[in-house]
């Protein structure tokens, strides 16, 4: 039997782990060449994507911290694991909005300097004639504006309509069974600007591309009034300078992120219209278990079988094994590779009796259930079609 092995690259909860016992792939956390590889915000480079390296498994949603790019060109899988903490995530949305509502942060703040008063007589008047300072808002009845409907978002929206708030989405590639997830109090918006112009509280949940770099930036607040921001997604895609400027000009009441930088920590330590957490949002037993589960299940799942769920770089591909001999073949997406595997495999006399083929961007994926014995010799012929980036026989 084949076996394969895996290397984790950050803490992954142990009950994640469990998963890889009975199964085919052993965990080895020195190995130099492994077949596949477990995550968690550990940036990996160039160097960790060695020759052998068939699939990487982020436990968690953003794959910022995996050059994607450079792991498709090489045919490497990512997967990632959508949803498998977004609770986690909602619940700290929800802390972040009584945070913003209630000045919770200055309250405790200015308690805990209350050093001097040692006296509950003396105490308690004081405490009583300054709460004034601290008044803040209910949640419910104000609005509030979702940047991005996914797992974690439609999450955010159905809580904000769970406190009766006013709730407005905004993600135009809203997928349909995340529209099918939302309430139907959910309005949508057609425009960020839309969106900024009627919220009082925005929470973002994008992820960090290329074309979400500083998305949420003054062209945006310059419509708010006394908006509390909140970004729980990842830094890259809100103009932190922006933030604060707007918050000078009372467009922004406050901001509060779960991704510090060198200028908001300075800020915070200033005033209180900034608060910060260090990346927590997913970091509860619960959703840390969750991830590891689920990026262990899709990793072993695809070197014993090739099928793929889960993966932002590959399509989702399930075939039901039919015979002894698989191979998968990666090939770029360009016309006529079907046939020319068809024609390969026919001149290695090589039957096939299942077979699959999908596409995502730049890339195809062809699982291939054979009748008859494959050789190490035809894999090498299959890898010489021009345009095929990989083949694997999967025992
Ligand atoms: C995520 O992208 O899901 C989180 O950032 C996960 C984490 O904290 O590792």
């Amino acid at each position: 039997m084949q076996e394969f092995l895996v290397k984790p690259l950050s803490n992954i909860a142990q009950v994640g782990l469990d998963k890889l016992e009975g199964t085919s792939c052993v965990l080895n956390e020195s190995a130099s060449e492994p077949d596949g590889v477990l995550v968690r915000s550990t940036k990996l480079s160039s160097e960790d994507l060695t020759d052998n390296l068939k699939a990487i498994s982020r436990a968690g949603a953003g794959v910022n911290n995996i050059p994607v790019e450079e792991c498709t060109e090489k045919g490497i899988v990512v997967f990632n694991t959508p949803g498998a903490n977004a609770n986690a995530v909602k619940e700290l949305v929800l802390a972040g909005l009584m945070l913003s509502s209630r000045n919770i942060y200055a309250s405790i703040d200015f308690v805990n300097d209350l050093t001097d008063k040692i006296e509950m007589s003396e105490l308690e008047p004081y405490l009583e004639s300054n709460k004034k300072q601290f008044k803040g808002n209910e949640l419910s009845g104000s609005s509030l504006g979702v940047v991005g409907l996914g797992a974690i978002g439609s999450k955010v929206a159905r809580m904000g309509v769970a406190l009766d708030m006013e709730v407005i989405g905004f993600d135009p590639a809203l997928s349909v069974e995340a529209a099918w997830k939302l309430p139907s109090q959910v309005k949508p918006a057609t425009t960020l600007e839309e969106l900024f112009r009627v919220s009082d509280y925005i929470s973002i949940h994008i992820p960090a591309l290329p074309t979400t770099e500083k998305i949420i930036n003054k062209d945006l607040f310059k419509f708010s009034n006394n908006l509390s921001l909140l970004n729980f997604a990842r830094h890259e895609v809100v103009n932190t300078q922006d933030v604060l400027n707007f918050i000078d000009k009372g467009n922004l009441r406050n901001f509060i992120t779960d991704f510090p930088t060198p200028e908001l920590i300075q800020r915070a330590n200033e005033k209180k219209d900034v608060i910060l957490l260090p990346h927590i949002g997913a970091s509860t037993a619960q959703a840390e278990e969750n991830c590891a589960v689920m990026a262990v299940n899709q990793l072993t799942e695809f070197l014993q079988t090739g099928n793929i769920v889960n993966s932002v770089n590959f399509p989702d591909v399930r075939l039901n094994r039919t015979t002894d001999y698989r191979i998968s073949i990666i090939n770029k997406n360009v016309p006529a590779m079907i046939g020319q595997i068809a024609t390969e495999l026919g001149e290695l006399k090589l039957n096939i009796a299942e077979m699959t083929n999908v596409s995502k961007g730049d890339i195809a994926y062809n699982l291939i259930d054979i009748e008859n014995e494959v050789s190490e010799e035809s894999i090498n012929k299959l890898k010489g079609i021009e345009n095929v980036i990989d083949v694997r026989l999967i025992g």
